[in-house]
C-alpha cells in the first residue's frame, strides 16, 4: 500500500519508498563546463538533477533561471527538481515548466497563496514539493499535504552549497515520517542541505526518501564512487527500520 502510493517512475523504472533517491545538485559543479558536469552525475548513477534557483531577496544569493533548466533539459532525461528559493513563485512557474522541469517545490516562507502555487505546478503535469527552513514548523504543513507529491527539509539555511547539516533536522524528519504515514503515505520526504557520506545515515534512517548533495559530489574527483557511497549508506541505514 505504501510503496504503491510512493511509486514514481524514472528512467522507466519504478521506484518505490524503498530506493533511495540521489540528488546531486549542480550548485557546486563547475559551471564553465555545466554540460559535462551534468553528464558526468547522470551516467555516475545520480536518479533526479537538483537545480536551486536564487533570487536575491528571499535568499542572499543569485543563481540560474529558465534559460539554464531549457539547457540542462536537451541533455539529461532524468527528472529535473527545480528548487525554487525565490519570492512571487507564481510569476515563474509557467516558465520552469515549459523549460522542462519535472518537479518545481516552492518554500511555504516565500508563497502567500501556496495552495494556489503547488495546484498550478501541478496544472502542467509536474511533481510538486514545499519546502520548509530550518526553523519552519511542520504545522505549515497542515493544510497542504493532500495537494503536493514531496516535501523538502532544508538541513541548512539555503543560498549557499557547503554548509554544515543541522542535526535538528533528524528530529524534524522523524516528525514529518510520522505525520505522513498517518495522513498522505504517497508524500516523499527529501532533505537539502549538508548531505555526506558522513551525515546520509541518520538522515535516511530518520525516514528520508531523496537525498540532495551539492559539495558532497562535486567536491570529488570522481562521480560514481560517492554517488554509490551514499546510496549504500542510506540503503544499509533504511534496512535498520523498514
Ligand atoms: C542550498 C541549496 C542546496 C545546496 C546544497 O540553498 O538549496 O541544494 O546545493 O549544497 P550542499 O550539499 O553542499 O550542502
Ligand atoms: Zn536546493
Amino acid at each position: 500500500m505504501l510503496e504503491r502510493g510512493r511509486a514514481i517512475i524514472i528512467d522507466g523504472t519504478r521506484k518505490t519508498m524503498k530506493d533511495v533517491l540521489i540528488a546531486p545538485s549542480i550548485l557546486s559543479a563547475d559551471f564553465t563546463n555545466l554540460g559535462d558536469e551534468i553528464r558526468g552525475v547522470d551516467e555516475a548513477g545520480a536518479d533526479v538533477i537538483h537545480i536551486d534557483v536564487m533570487d536575491g531577496h528571499f535568499v542572499p544569493n543569485i543563481t540560474i533561471g529558465p534559460l539554464v533548466v531549457k539547457a540542462v533539459r536537451k541533455i539529461t532525461v532524468k527528472p529535473l527538481d527545480v528548487h525554487l528559493m525565490i519570492m512571487d513563485a507564481d510569476r515563474y512557474i509557467d516558465a520552469f515548466a515549459a523549460a522542462g522541469a519535472d518537479w518545481i517545490t516552492v518554500h511555504v516562507e516565500a508563497c502567500t497563496h501556496l495552495q494556489r502555487t503547488v495546484s498550478r505546478i501541478r496544472e502542467h503535469g509536474l511533481k510538486a514539493g514545499v519546502v520548509l527552513n530550518p526553523a519552519t514548523p511542520l504545522s505549515t504543513l497542515d493544510y497542504i499535504l493532500a495537494d503536493i507529491d514531496l516535501v523538502m527539509l532544508m538541513s541548512v539555511n539555503p543560498g549557499f552549497g557547503g554548509q554544515s547539516f543541522l542535526p535538528v533536522t533528524l528530529t524534524k524528519i522523524r516528525a514529518l515520517r510520522s505525520i505522513i504515514a498517518q495522513h498522505s503515505p504517497e508524500v516523499l520526504i527529501e532533505v537539502d542541505g549538508g548531505v555526506a557520506p558522513e551525515t546520509i545515515g541518520p538522515i535516511a534512517e530518520a525516514g528520508a526518501h531523496v537525498f540532495v548533495a551539492g559539495s558532497a559530489i562535486y567536491g570529488c574527483d570522481e562521480y560514481a564512487p560517492v554517488i554509490s557511497e551514499l546510496r549504500e549508506k542510506a540503503m544499509k541505514a533504511k534496512r535498520i527500520v523498514e
